[in-house]
């Protein structure tokens, strides 16, 4: 992958930087234009922690002015999250109070959208912005795995070893994802889409970034994780669904009804013998698994706004 284009005065100064290896400057870098400039900004640094670009040295990775340019952006977005956060649940009985809490989220649903009414344009659309996550799934839980207990550790593996496909690369979820993006006449070249996602599709993926790479974030990923799991399942079948009714070819719905099964045990586990035993042994991480679950409620809610009301304009 290249870099992106860049969308402001801070993401064209940090770019340009990271291309040219020049860095030295960025202590003075220039605030952000907008939101989607500091978010484009900040994937881009996140993005060298996976799979990197071409046009920039690998040395780059820890470099530390592009680090504290980093730094600064996670802090603002870190704020700019735990302002949006509702109250949260007493910690007694977690399991079922975390299920009401996710199943009490009343958000705009882009698979009932699909399901009936997405015309075949719209969906390849949303097909192109799901590349930016789908295409590394699972990955930034993975950071998180050597900062649990062995008890944790191994729950997360055990779902894990199932997003990455049993141990057959062609069962990979993300493999999944690439041989319906093929079949459908999308670019399955990971990152080909970058320069078409919105700022609710960036905030996504760096929020996954921000939870998985910081330690003492690591109860917000895991809560990221339970809620994106616990409301995957319904919608993964509406989408088959849909994406049926629309003519897509076999292998992108498999995509979809793989999750419909995969992620009914998913949930049970992240949020059970995931969440749950991770709160038995630190229950001073019990609100910052909410604001990890409320997080990825909330951008999803979001993102789902802004493309319904950009298709019913
Ligand atoms: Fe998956
Ligand atoms: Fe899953």
């Amino acid at each position: 992958m290249l870099t992106p284009e860049s969308r402001g005065s801070l993401s064209e100064a940090v770019l340009g930087a990271m291309r040219s290896g020049e860095t030295s400057h960025l202590a003075e870098a220039p605030p952000s234009d907008t939101a989607e400039d500091a978010q484009l900004t900040l994937w881009a640094l996140y993005e060298q922690h996976y799979r990197g670009f071409e046009d920039v040295a690998g040395e780059l990775e820890w470099d530390p002015q592009l680090i504290g340019v980093r730094r600064g952006l996670e802090q603002e977005f870190e704020r700019t999250l735990r302002a949006r956060m509702p109250e949260v649940p007493e910690p007694d009985g977690f399991a079922e109070k975390f299920f009401d809490f996710v199943a009490d989220h009343d958000g705009p649903s882009l698979a009932a959208h699909v399901h009936r009414k997405a015309t075949e344009e719209q969906v390849r659309e949303l097909l192109r912005h799901r590349t930016i996550y789908h295409l590394k799934e699972a990955d930034h839980t993975t950071w998180v795995i050597p900062r649990l207990s062995d008890r944790v550790k191994a729950a997360v593996m055990e779902l894990q070893f199932d997003e990455y496909g049993g141990g057959d690369p062609n069962l990979l979820h993300a493999h999944l994802f690439i041989r319906g993006l093929q079949d459908s006449g999308l670019n399955s070249e990971y990152g080909a889409y970058i320069n078409e996602a919105p700022l609710e599709v960036l905030e996504e993926n760096n929020a996954m970034s921000l939870f998985g790479l910081n330690r003492r974030l690591r109860a917000a990923s895991l809560g990221f994780l339970a809620a994106f799991e616990a409301t995957s399942s319904g919608p993964s079948r509406r989408m088959a669904q849909g994406l049926k009714r629309l003519g897509f070819p076999e292998s992108m719905i498999e995509y979809y009804t793989e999750h419909v099964e995969a992620d009914a045990v998913h949930e049970q586990l992240a949020v059970r013998t995931i969440c749950g035993a991770l709160l038995e042994e630190e229950p001073d991480l019990h609100d910052d698994v909410y604001f990890g679950a409320w997080t990825s409620l909330d951008l999803e809610d979001r993102y789902a706004e802004r493309m319904l009301k950009q298709w019913a304009a």
